[in-house]
């Protein structure tokens, strides 16, 4: 129910407005997949839109709310007319349109993979929901939705194995974020004045806090003894850094915050989708806490 709503408004404010950059060279790539995102995007609003059933239950049949987002669609539709006619771009986001499933699909594999095993392992199920009996009920029942997905997915042996690099880029990518969260954790517990402003004075807090952080240097050694990894890290950042610097450049003054509010709103449609099937926000918060 949050995400729909958060979804619907992001639709609200991301701005019917072209991508307007007229640069040339590594700034194109960055500008037709925003592009693309954007033709998704709008082609999600003008859907939306035109399907009441849909449009009622995620406005909580708001009157005010289904004009404006018609009135947004009646926008978003001419301006899709126009990034349509353009049958290069087209082809070229349905090129892109089927990297990023097959990306969505490896994510959701490893996801339904990681809700199966935890469903699996009553000791990790209990810790992860401090033995809540309705949460773990909860999460079993997702899990068993989970494992007949996952089969269905699994059975694509093209998937499977453009999911495997995929995924193994994605775990590094995951590692690299587990470093940051857990040097900054570690950071935060050794510096008194920090701790004392986040935790308000409370004493218990902060000897939580450094308790936890005393797991999290461990965690921390063991990944940081993987030296490929470290250095993946390193280039990652290096290369996230480049993009972003790049897709700045390539902005024009309302794109920015449109292209963000796209992307987000992408993602946004992503869960969408995988939520139809198993996601809730138990779930996602005990998955989360895995990567602690
Ligand atoms: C595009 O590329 C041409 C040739 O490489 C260059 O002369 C021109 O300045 C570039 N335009 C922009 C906006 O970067
Ligand atoms: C409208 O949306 C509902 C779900 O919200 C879906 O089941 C239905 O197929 C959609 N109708 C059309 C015509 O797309
Ligand atoms: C309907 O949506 C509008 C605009 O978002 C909001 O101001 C209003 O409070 C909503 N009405 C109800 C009954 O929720
Ligand atoms: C069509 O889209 C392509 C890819 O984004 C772009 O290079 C080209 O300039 C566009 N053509 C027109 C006429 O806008
Ligand atoms: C279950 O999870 C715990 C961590 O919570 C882990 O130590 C253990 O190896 C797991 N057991 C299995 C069979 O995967
Ligand atoms: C257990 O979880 C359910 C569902 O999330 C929640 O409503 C309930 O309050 C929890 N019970 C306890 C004892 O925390
Ligand atoms: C299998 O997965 C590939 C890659 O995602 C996709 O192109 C193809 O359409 C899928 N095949 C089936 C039968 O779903
Ligand atoms: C501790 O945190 C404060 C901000 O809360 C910062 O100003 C200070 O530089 C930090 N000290 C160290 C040693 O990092
Ligand atoms: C300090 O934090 C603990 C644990 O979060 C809480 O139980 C306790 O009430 C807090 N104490 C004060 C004085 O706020
Ligand atoms: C070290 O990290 C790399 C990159 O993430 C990974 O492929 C490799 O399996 C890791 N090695 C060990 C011993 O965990």
């Amino acid at each position: 129910m949050q995400l729909t709503s958060i979804f619907v408004s992001l639709l609200l404010t991301t701005a019917v407005v072209a991508k307007g950059d007229k640069k040339n060279g590594t700034t194109k790539a960055v500008s037709e997949k925003s592009q693309c995102r954007e033709i998704t995007t709008l082609t999600e609003l003008v859907n939306l839109a035109s399907n009441s059933t849909k449009l009622a239950d995620r406005t909580k049949n708001n009157a005010t709310k289904i004009a404006e987002i018609q009135a947004k669609a009646s926008e978003a539709s001419t301006k899709l007319t126009t990034l349509q006619s353009n049958a290069t771009l087209v082809s070229e986001c349905a090129v892109i349109d089927a990297a990023a499933k097959t990306k969505d699909q490896c994510a959701s594999v490893r996801f339904l993979e990681r809700l199966v095993k935890l469903a699996a392992n009553t000791t990790e199920l209990a810790d992860k929901t401090k033995n809540n009996a309705t949460k773990i009920a909860e999460i079993q029942a997702k899990a068993s939705d989970a494992s007949t997905k996952l089969t269905t997915l699994q059975s694509n042996a093209t998937l499977v194995s453009e999911c495997t690099v995929i995924n193994a880029a994605a775990k590094t990518e995951e590692e690299c974020s587990s470093i940051k969260s857990l040097e900054k954790l570690i950071k935060l517990a050794a510096n008194s004045t920090e701790l004392a402003k986040k935790t308000k004075n409370n004493a218990t807090k902060a000897a939580a806090i450094q308790a936890k952080a005393a797991t999290a240097q461990t965690k921390l050694t063991a990944l940081q003894s993987n030296s490929t990894l470290v250095a993946a890290c390193a280039s990652i950042k290096a290369s996230k850094d480049g993009s972003k610097a790049s897709e700045a450049d390539s902005s024009s003054s309302t794109s920015t915050s449109s292209a963000a509010a796209s992307t987000t709103a992408k993602s946004g449609a992503s869960i969408l989708d995988a939520k139809a099937g198993i996601l809730s926000t138990v779930v996602i918060v005990a998955v989360g806490m895995m990567m602690l």
